[in-house]
């Protein structure tokens, strides 16, 4: 029997129905849409805004499309990983309350938090249960709903981070397409300049934590950009090499979401030209776990069976890394 590879074979995403624009911020903090568009390309961003309404929900709505596209109910998926930082419980995990609210009923799952780099993690954990031939339907889940972790008086986070996220299926392949290799990186030591302060085990929630407001997201933006600039492009260019990838031979670039600047340094440095970088960022913002599969999801049709594509993320930890993979299918 031929080798098993680990393919995507359907996709779904979902963005909640709010939308909050550069104008809208314009009213809340000391910012401009002139400015937030040029250092970052976001133009709009969308809000999960439905009480009582989570993470979980957001990844209900985009499973469910995946399942309609591939015909299949949820009964058949046997294991849910699902990416995020924003899961709607402490415990328990997410991937439980999402094979609840879909009806998962056969499979076991977990949650994977590498911040915005999970999607990319999560994405290579599924695969290695496919190649090992001990499962045969994984989904795989990227959502933040990352309003619940913003605080919308500062200026330096408000404006890049979203709500919304996808999942993708994989299943065995035999003609070699599907995941062909993965780089993924960590490096705790850069934990402090993109992190939540509070509400973890080290500082539990306190009146003082709530009063500081250190229950969101709080962020270096020079540092970080310094960090993500270098590592994502650098991590893209070496998954070329250790493949015999040439420019030529990418057909797609899917990177992490965060700042357009970091993007086109990215595909820069890889020698892409412009029509094989695909953004949504101007839509979206950050979306955290979230804008790999919303890349997925937006230009699945541009995709070709047999197409080689990049995903290059990098995030809080820091975690950062990239993933080549054949395209499987046509789109109709
Ligand atoms: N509106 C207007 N002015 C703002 C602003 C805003 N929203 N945010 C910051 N500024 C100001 C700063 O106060 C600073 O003013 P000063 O020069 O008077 O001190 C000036 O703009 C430049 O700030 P700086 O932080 O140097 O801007 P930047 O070019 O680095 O852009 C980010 C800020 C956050 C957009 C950018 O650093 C970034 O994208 N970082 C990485 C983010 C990222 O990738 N995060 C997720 C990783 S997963």
């Amino acid at each position: 029997m031929s080798r098993i590879t680990a393919a995507i074979t359907a996709i779904g995403g979902y963005v909640p129905k709010d939308v909050l624009t550069n104008q809208d911020l314009e009213k809340m903090v000391d910012t401009s849409d002139e400015w937030i568009t040029t250092r970052t390309g976001i133009k709009e961003r969308h809000i999960l805004k439905e009480p009582g309404k989570a993470s979980s929900d957001i990844a209900v709505e985009a499973v469910k499309e995946l399942l309609d596209k591939r015909g299949i109910s949820a009964k058949e998926i046997e294991l849910v990983i699902f990416a995020t930082v924003t899961g709607d419980l402490i415990f328990p995990a997410s991937a439980n309350i999402l094979c609840d609210k879909i009806g998962a009923t056969n499979a076991w799952g977990f949650d994977l938090g590498a911040a915005c780099s999970g999607f990319l993690y999560a994405l290579q954990t599924g695969a290695q249960f496919i190649q090992a031939g001990t499962h045969s339907k994984v989904l795989v889940v990227g959502v933040d709903k990352m309003s619940a972790i913003i605080d919308y008086q500062d200026r330096n986070t408000c404006i890049i981070f979203g709500d919304g996220g996808g999942a993708v299926l994989l299943e065995p392949n035999y003609e070699g397409l599907g995941i062909q290799d993965a780089i993924l990186k960590s490096d705790g030591s850069g934990r402090e300049f993109l992190f939540q302060k509070s509400g973890g085990s080290l500082r539990p929630p306190t009146i003082e934590t709530v009063t500081n407001r250190e229950h969101f997201v709080y962020q270096e933006g020079k540092t970080v950009f310094k960090f993500a600039v270098t590592n994502m492009a650098d991590v893209s260019k070496r998954i070329m090499e250790q493949n015999n990838l040439r420019s030529e031979d990418v057909n797609w670039l899917l990177a992490h979401q965060a700042n357009k600047r970091i993007i086109d340094y990215t595909a820069e440095t890889m020698g892409l030209p412009s029509e094989k970088v695909l953004m949504n960022i101007q839509r979206y913002g950050n979306t955290t776990s979230g804008t790999i599969p919303l890349l997925f999801k937006d230009f699945e049709k541009k995709f070709k069976k047999g197409d080689n594509l990049i995903l290059a993320t990098f995030g809080g930890g820091f975690t950062w890394g990239s993933i080549y993979l054949k395209w499987a299918y046509d789109c109709a």
